[in-house]
């Protein structure tokens, strides 16, 4: 355990509550007209509990009654707990994309923490951009800080099949399409698949982000796969309260730990899990808030060999309960100490080692049907595969362990759709002039074109080829995919076509060719033909936007940047604000 580094007078809330002037006054005045005594937060740390619930966020529907449990930690270890409402990112809800304010939520926790006298902070989230936003904001603010995931929903069965959100409501709506489904069956589906309050139940980006900021040290340890609906969850929560008391006597803020390695920690557990494609954005956007540049070739290289172990859907075939009962991100990691650095410390203030021992020196389970050993992995082939070439020159990923091995190289002529409401006018349409090898190429749904980067790239597989039996065609776009979905969908192209992106330049009818192996992507023109289509290209004309959203478009950065805004990207000592 560090040392206890810090005494009443050095903590950052005594500047607001110590002094003895008119100001300071105030401070204590108003606490205590909320009905608090002197004593309960003149000689504690204060706690700041930044929680992302709402009544219209489905996955952290338990989190106000969590908070509860947090809170009661905080008291036990002597701190003062405030809750601090923030942004509330539910996945499915939040239109036009919850990816456009992953950044307001990184920028509202940062500023909550600077702003309030704040001695650390617990972290709640867990829907997708919840847990980037909150912990790029809580890296910026750089004061100590704890992470608490929502947890994975509880599985659920429909005749005898486990099902999963987000993958199998794809699977389902494919067959409804191609008129093997029912409606009142698929109208019955609607109380099926997300069975309780939690995240979602499969790797999608939820539960990639959340394994993956575990392994960086910003959780204890088994926190992630825990199911929401457990009591253990609740436990977590009280002891997550309890600790971050310890973490700011110690000082144990992110800028003390959060290194390189530990974001290749991050990076071996997300490949190891067979994570979302959404991932490699959010961790370059986290790593850039801590000082680590990285880029998408280092994420390659560090993922490189490193197959996937998780047998969870889309890339295997169970739910996250099933990953839980195998001993969840500690059982994972056990299975990967050679590739990992075990030194990097967590907010336990352990080192990663020391908790892998205490895991395996425990009972461990065993389960290798959820969790295989290295010797027996889901797929060789790793989660991410990174590309580029004359349609990627920034780069673009796709996830081959989620695509079909015929695709993963593959020549064919494209049908470009120029937005996403002209792709939803044509897919379908009887007469539309394709086949299975056809290569369907949607542009206009990068950071800046869609704006916000939607998860549009998991194109529709035309109607006339479902009904046909095809059930994946290869796919590119300047666009994301949900995590929990699946096929052979070439993503994150950059630069986008909005930004003049070579995506902009090719027509219906040009060949693509696809080659994951070796890492390309490029269209069959030569480099005048593509030089001259340059010359007459024009940037789409802006849409109009107001107030965030045009603050938005004005600052994004490119995918392979992680999509942070280009004023808060990097680390600067934190500036305190004067107390007047
Ligand atoms: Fe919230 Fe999937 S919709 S985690």
């Amino acid at each position: 355990m560090p040392d206890k580094l810090k005494q009443l007078a050095d903590l950052r809330s005594q500047r607001w509550l110590a002094p003895d002037d008119m100001r300071s006054f105030a401070h204590r005045q108003r606490l205590q007209q909320m009905g608090l005594r002197r004593e309960e937060f003149m000689t504690r740390p204060v706690i700041g509990i930044v929680n992302t619930w709402s009544d219209l966020s489905p996955c952290h529907a338990h989190m106000r009654e969590r908070a509860e449990a947090v809170k009661r930690g905080i008291l036990m270890a002597g701190g003062m707990p405030f809750e601090l409402p923030a942004m509330s990112l539910g996945e499915v809800m939040v239109k036009p994309t919850t990816m456009i304010y992953r950044n307001l939520l990184a920028i509202e926790t940062e500023e909550l923490l600077r702003s309030l006298p704040i001695d650390g902070a617990v972290l709640m989230g867990g829907c997708d951009k919840t847990t980037p936003g909150l912990l790029m904001g809580a890296l910026s603010a750089d004061l100590p800080c704890i992470f608490v995931p929502a947890g994975p929903m509880l599985s659920d069965r429909h005749r005898g099949q486990v099902v999963g959100a987000g993958t199998h409501t794809k699977k389902f709506w494919d067959e409804y399409v191609a008129g093997n489904l029912e409606q009142p069956e698929w109208i019955s589906l609607e109380a099926r698949m997300t069975r309780a309050p939690g995240t979602c139940n499969t790797m999608g980006t939820a539960s990639t982000m959340t394994s993956i900021v575990e392994a960086m040290g910003f959780t204890l340890p088994g926190a992630t796969s825990i199911p929401a609906m457990d009591s253990a969850h609740t436990r977590m929560c009280s002891a997550s309260g309890e600790r971050i008391v310890g973490m700011v006597w110690e000082d144990l803020k992110p800028s003390r730990f959060f290194i390189r390695a530990a974001v290749e920690n991050g990076i071996v557990a997300y490949m190891a899990l067979g994570g979302s494609t959404n991932a490699a954005i959010h961790t370059i956007a986290i790593a850039g808030r801590g000082n680590v540049d990285l880029t998408l070739d280092e994420i390659a290289r560090v993922g490189a060999n490193i197959p996937v172990l998780a047998d969870v859907f889309p890339s295997g075939a169970r739910l996250m309960e099933d990953f839980y009962y195998a001993g969840g991100l500690p059982a994972l990691l056990s299975e990967l100490k050679p590739r990992l650095s075990l030194d990097c410390m967590s907010v336990n203030g352990k080192t990663l080692g020391d908790n892998l021992a205490a895991f395996e020196a425990g009972q461990r389970p065993q389960n290798e049907d959820a969790i295989r050993p290295l010797n027996n992995p889901v797929t060789e082939g790793a989660a991410l595969g990174v590309l580029r070439g004359n349609l990627a020159p920034s780069g673009a990923v796709i996830k081959p362990s989620a695509a079909s091995p015929h695709l993963l190289k593959h020549r064919g002529r494209a049908l470009v759709f120029d937005s996403i409401a002209e792709m939803n006018a044509q897919i379908h349409a009887p007469d539309l002039d394709v086949d299975a090898d056809t290569v369907l190429v949607l542009r206009g749904g990068g950071p800046i074109g869609a704006p916000g980067m939607p998860e549009w790239g998991n194109l529709p597989i035309p109607k006339k080829l479902l009904a046909a039996g095809v059930r994946d065609m290869l796919r590119i776009s300047d666009a994301r995919m949900s995590g929990t979905h699946y096929g052979t969908c070439v993503l994150h192209v950059a630069p986008e076509a909005a930004a003049g992106g070579p995506l902009a330049l090719i027509r219906t009818g040009d060949i693509i060719e696809l080659d994951v192996e070796a890492g390309r992507l490029d269209v069959l023109l030569s480099v005048e033909e593509l030089a001259s289509r340059r010359e007459s290209w024009r940037a789409p004309p802006k849409a109009r936007q107001r107030g965030y959203i045009r603050l938005y478009v004005d600052h994004v950065t490119q995918a392979d940047k992680g999509c942070d805004f280009d004023f808060l990207a990097g680390f600067e000592e934190p500036v305190e604000p004067p107390i007047f």
